[in-house]
């Protein structure tokens, strides 16, 4: 045999001898793995990861065997991250990952079909297209329900409230895509409770309103928008010519996973001729039980909805879909291009371009159907249940510690808590401790003003043991802080 036939090639090929070469590297890759320690992360600080990493060259003139660059990734960078699956590793809303799609990822990336244009990913065009007729099913949309996937919830967010600066202004016979913005945007706002996620303002900033376009909605104890506070702002923008173009519920709110009054919010966007926008990027997956969707009760009526499947739907990243209620109102954002989009394609063939902000798009689609249909809804219904168990389990534990207690009772994956004489910089060295010495990657947040720290629930198979431990070094390190101090 010639060297030429010895060395791996450097492209994925699908042949057998293909297949074998990826095989022994994906062999590689996931001995390379065996690195990963015990703890949620590494104990090692920016500096020295900094040096570990700048270490590496990126492209050396002549290129190094893969299976060593595999090693070198394993030691520096597979050995020195988080570890999601971790029990202590409870921080944010940062799922361990289903086997099923993992694996199924590996096709995606050998497979590369790119989403925007239908002759370059013909099947994957109506897997994508499956998967949100399924979604649309679920959300109790009509037959013109359908979406798209986005990199994440901040995109699907972008897109959805894109979508309803666009029919604002097509209302008053203005294609804001092709002339801007009218004079008019002046007086646009969009409403969102005072716990939506902060993509919401990000959103009005790039659409050219601004963040002051955003009313803040209070919010109950609970953490789910006031509706007479909604009532209120909506008559006080009306009274000063204020034209509300969006309200926004979030089905399941960042740190309290609060879901707004979602049908009383549709009532209130129908009445005022708004755009209905639901950030369901926490709760969304609720859709799925037949005990949990009942929370979500109103979300039918909504024009646009932000799923994430990289939250509690066990997704690797990027995986987020926009669902709207009308896929006609795409053809608000479209702009046709003589290579890719032209118009003029055969019967049935789609080109999603047409329906997202990016252009050339990883086929997101595959890993959230392969692993959904591998998991099962029985099972799926059931994780949620446990993540709810764990939070729930956890805000019991802690009420019973003197001196703790919980915001409010967990709606969905998250605890949010404090102690009640803690100040600010007490919880923030409590959470950073913790961090710095690979114990615990711990949340903390601030609930209305109140400093609190935060323990979100992501893996379902963590058992009740490891909750009472988490309480038991969070309660530790307070009483550590305060005696150094
Ligand atoms: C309610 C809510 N919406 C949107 C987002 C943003 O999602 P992503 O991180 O996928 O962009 C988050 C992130 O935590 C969230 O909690």
């Amino acid at each position: 045999m010639s060297d030429a036939q010895t060395v791996p090639s450097a492209f994925f090929n699908p042949t057998a001898t293909g297949r074998s070469e990826l095989k022994s590297s994906v062999d590689a890759v996931i001995a390379s793995l065996a690195g990963i320690g015990e703890g949620p992360r590494t104990p090692l600080l920016p500096a020295e990861l900094r040096s570990l990493v700048t270490a590496i060259e990126v492209c050396p003139d002549d290129g190094v065997a893969f299976h060593e660059v595999a090693k070198t990734f394993g030691e520096v960078v597979w050995a020195n991250g988080v570890i999601p699956t971790d029990s202590a590793c409870c921080a944010h809303l940062h799922p361990p990952t289903l086997l099923a799609s993992v694996a199924t990822d590996v096709a995606v990336s050998a497979t590369n079909q790119s989403m925007d244009s239908w002759d370059q990913s013909p099947v994957a065009t109506e897997v994508e297209l499956h998967l949100c007729d399924f979604l649309a099913k679920q959300l109790g949309f009509s037959g013109t329900g359908s979406g798209v996937m986005t990199s994440g919830g901040t995109a699907s967010n972008v897109l959805g409230l894109t979508l309803a600066r666009a029919k604002a202004a097509h209302a008053i016979g203005v294609d804001v895509g092709a002339h801007g913005l009218p004079l008019e945007a002046k007086t646009w706002r969009i409403l969102s409770s005072d716990q939506a996620h902060f993509s919401v303002q990000r959103a009005a900033a790039q659409l050219g309103l601004g963040r002051r376009a955003v009313e803040s909605v209070p919010t109950l104890r609970d953490g789910t928008m006031d509706l007479d506070a909604l009532d209120a702002c909506l008559d006080r923008l009306h009274k000063e010519g204020l034209v509300p173009i969006a309200l926004i519920g979030t089905a399941g709110t960042t740190d309290l996973g609060a879901i707004d009054p979602l049908r009383g919010i549709a009532m209130r966007a129908k009445a005022v001729g708004a755009w209905f926008h639901i950030d369901a990027a926490v709760a969304g997956s609720f859709i799925m039980s037949d005990t949990l969707a009942g929370a979500l009760d109103g979300i039918s009526l909504a024009d646009s909805v932000t799923i994430d499947f990289h939250k509690l739907w066990w997704q690797p990243m990027n995986a987020s879909a926009l669902m709207v209620g009308d896929v006609a109102c795409f053809d608000l954002l479209r702009v046709a291009s003589k290579y890719l989009d032209r118009g003029d394609e055969m019967d049935g063939m789609v080109n999603l371009v047409g329906r997202s902000l990016d252009t050339s798009r990883r086929f997101d689609a595959a890993k959230v159907v392969a692993s959904l249909r591998s998991l099962g809804r029985k099972q799926f219904a059931q994780y949620l249940d446990q993540v709810l168990h764990l939070a729930t389990f956890a805000a019991k534990e802690l009420s019973h510690r003197p001196g703790w207690k919980v915001i409010t009772q967990p709606s969905a994956a998250m605890v949010v808590f404090t102690e009640a004489t803690a100040t600010a910089d007490e919880l923030r060295r409590v959470q950073q401790q913790l961090l710095a010495r690979g114990e615990m990657v711990l949340g903390r947040t601030e609930i209305k003003g109140e400093p609190c720290l935060k323990f979100t629930f992501m893996n379902p198979l963590v058992d009740e043991a490891s909750v009472i431990r988490l309480v038991d070094l969070v309660v530790d390190e307070l009483h550590a802080v305060r005696t150094a101090s």
